[in-house]
């Protein structure tokens, strides 16, 4: 099976499937669902600083690694600067503690994880990251929640775009606009909550296209993120489940199932608003 990659406009690329790691506590749990996917063929993992689970995420990669005979350089790691490190003094020693708790010494994707209510912070913020990826400490940096205004914003101010948005972003909640925005951009767009933590799995129209395809609701939600040009990090602490979601590389969707699947839009979230969203 053949994994995609996807380019960046810095010319790197990212394997257009990861295994999400969000609710998955600092334990065993977390560290054979990583292993577990890195030796069925994940090449890619998405964690951050607020999950709490960086230390296992990280033994699951050692792990991984060692048991499927892959090397670093085969990875894709991201992680997130949580909203309490925001500011230009803080986001270096967040990064290292991040990559201390994670037993590497880089990760190849740096991200922003809200865009909050501070503008001016957000700008700080941001050149702090920038100063990493200028200094050779990151692969890539990105921003996460991110809307149009957020970005806007940003740019003003930044000297290097943003690599990736990673936002909810599902048939239920298509992100039309923004994602136009991003494409105009080139900023590659990456979906988190893509199963919408499984009630979209229930849908009749994904349940009747899956049966179309001889596939699983979760394989058809995952193939729309592919076909659609959009980074997905599916989360599974389920054996069978993560080489279920991986399993996605031998079929498309065709143009008529892509449309029925865009028309479930409903601009409906399962988290919060990035427009209201805070720490506090
Ligand atoms: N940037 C952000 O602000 C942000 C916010 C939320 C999430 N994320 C990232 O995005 C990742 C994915 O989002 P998510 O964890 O919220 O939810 P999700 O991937 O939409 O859904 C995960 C849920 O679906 C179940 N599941 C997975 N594969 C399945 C399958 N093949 N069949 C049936 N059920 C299946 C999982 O169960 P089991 O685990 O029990 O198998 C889990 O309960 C996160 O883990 C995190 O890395 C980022």
């Amino acid at each position: 099976m053949t994994q995609k990659l996807v380019e960046l406009y810095n010319g790197n690329t990212i394997p257009a499937l990861g295994l999400g790691t969000f609710r998955v506590e600092n334990n065993d749990e977390c560290r054979e669902a990583v292993k577990h996917a890195i030796i069925s063929g994940y090449t890619h993992i998405d964690t951050a600083q607020i999950y709490n689970n960086e230390e296992k995420v990280g033994q699951g990669i050692k792990e991984g690694l060692e048991e499927s005979g892959l090397k670093r350089e085969d990875l894709f790691i991201t992680t997130k600067l949580w909203m309490s490190d925001y500011g230009r003094e803080n986001v270096q020693l967040a990064y290292e503690a991040s990559l201390k708790r994670l037993g590497l010494d880089y990760v190849d994707l740096y991200l922003i994880h809200w865009p909050g209510q501070d503008t001016a912070l957000i700008s700080e913020t941001w050149k702090a990251m920038e100063d990493l990826y200028n200094e050779g400490k990151i692969k890539n940096i990105g921003v996460s929640n991110f809307h149009v205004n957020h970005l806007e914003e940003l740019l003003k101010q930044a000297s290097i775009k943003p690599v990736i948005n990673q936002i909810e972003c599902h048939p239920y909640l298509i992100q039309k606009d923004l994602r136009a925005y991003l494409e105009a951009q080139k900023i590659v767009a990456q979906s988190w909550s893509p199963l919408m933590n499984g009630q979209i799995l229930e849908d009749e129209v994904v349940k009747e296209i899956a049966n179309e395809l001889g596939k699983t609701p979760a394989q058809v939600i995952i193939r729309w993120n592919i076909d659609e040009n959009i980074v997905v990090i599916p989360k599974s602490v389920t054996p069978s489940r993560i080489e279920e979601n991986l399993n996605v590389f031998d079929f498309e969707l065709s143009d008529s199932q892509l449309s029925r699947l865009n028309a479930l839009n409903k601009d409906e979230r399962i988290g919060p608003d990035p427009e209201t969203f805070s720490a506090e």
